[in-house]
């Protein structure tokens, strides 16, 4: 509690911070008032002459006093400096009150999207994710896939080839990943690759010299055709928020024996509709048990061990999602396009 005359001060020093118009001024009224020859000063050195008693509550006063102006001064400071900034934007042609310019906020591609959802979904499922080289040796793309140098099934991949040797290319597809992580990876294991691939082919609304692949590799003791086709059910599940019928036609992929066609109940109709050229089935995953040479070539024992392999379109499972008639969208940064997601 301030004795009469202390408060007196303190009432008189805030007055003058109070209509103090610039910094000038307020340096004054510090000097004033906690300078050394000010009231403050002088109930300091009053200290020196008062009885024993009132010493401490002298003190005490003196410091109150102090803190409370110091205080009220930097206040101002800081109030006129706030006004002068504020004088010399509105000179500038600077209105506050004007409501800010809208934030644009991006989003992630429709492709990045999906392939965030089925990390999720595949991880969810003890899956490991992998990555591999977008430019790839022969060796991963096609010898050790059991696709030699004269074999016929090269005729599938339209390869740009990055040396007249041809010894690196674009990966075609993401199983060269499958042979890195057999090297590297010991069974049991199951992985997924989504990733860039690259064909030299002609582009139209379903085919692109760019695009996406998922691979998904699972390699233990009595893996069979019954996991495969579960697991295919149950990502499909996760994806499309229902049972959908799956069927498995015979296909032929060099590393996997038996391979498989996986077509998928299409989604979006009962009877027959555009995106599944009006047969209800969409034709959505190649797969099947791998080849014992490949297990052979990455290092695995096909007498211990089995496996199952898939290569999703990626990007065709893009389109079905988000319901996209053409491929060439995806690549072609159109933000009218992107926007859209
Ligand atoms: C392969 O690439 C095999 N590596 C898949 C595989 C993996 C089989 C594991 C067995 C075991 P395919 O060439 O059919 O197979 O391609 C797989 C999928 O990639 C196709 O179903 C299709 O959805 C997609 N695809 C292929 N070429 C293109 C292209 N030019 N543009 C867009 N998508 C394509």
């Amino acid at each position: 509690m301030l004795s009469r005359e202390a408060l007196a001060i303190q009432e008189a020093a805030l007055a003058e911070v109070a209509l103090a118009g610039d910094a000038e001024t307020l340096a004054g009224v510090n000097r004033k008032y906690l300078g050394k020859d000010g009231p403050v000063g002088a109930l300091h050195a009053s200290i020196r002459d008062a009885a024993p008693e009132d010493r401490k509550r002298i003190g005490q006063e003196a410091n109150e006093l102090k803190v409370a102006i110091g205080t009220a001064l930097l206040e101002r400071k800081q109030a006129l400096e706030e006004l002068a900034l504020e004088a010399e934007r509105r000179a500038e042609g600077f209105d506050p009150t004007l409501p800010p310019a809208r934030i644009r906020r991006g989003s992630l591609h429709p492709v990045t999207q999906v392939t965030r959802e089925l990390e999720d979904i595949f991880g969810s499922m003890g899956y490991a994710i992998l990555d591999g080289p977008e430019v790839e040796l022969d060796y991963y793309n096609f010898e050790a896939l059991n696709i030699p140098a004269d074999h016929p099934a090269r005729e599938m991949y339209d390869t740009f080839w990055c040396d007249s040797e041809r010894h690196l290319l674009l990966r075609t597809h993401t199983s060269p990943v499958q042979i890195r992580a057999l090297e590297r990876m010991s069974p049991p294991f199951r992985a997924i690759v989504p990733g860039r691939c690259f064909r030299n082919e002609t582009v139209d609304a379903s085919h692109e010299h760019t695009f996406h692949q998922m691979e998904g590799l699972v390699v233990g003791e009595g893996v069979t055709v019954g996991h495969l086709i579960g697991t295919m059910k149950t990502f499909l599940r996760e994806v499309f928020g229902r049972d959908l019928e799956v069927r498995l036609r015979p296909g032929y992929f060099p590393f996997v024996e038996p391979g498989f066609e996986l077509d998928v109940r299409c989604p979006f109709c009962a009877d027959g509709c555009s995106i599944c050229k009006r047969t209800t089935w969409i034709e959505l995953c190649p797969c099947g048990m791998v080849h014992p040479e490949v297990l052979r070539y990455g290092g695995v024992d096909p007498e211990r061990f089995t496996g199952f392999a898939f290569g999703l379109g990626l990007s065709r499972l893009v389109m079905l999602r988000f319901g996209i008639d053409d491929i060439r969208h995806l690549l072609a940064a159109d933000l009218r396009f992107l926007e859209q997601f």
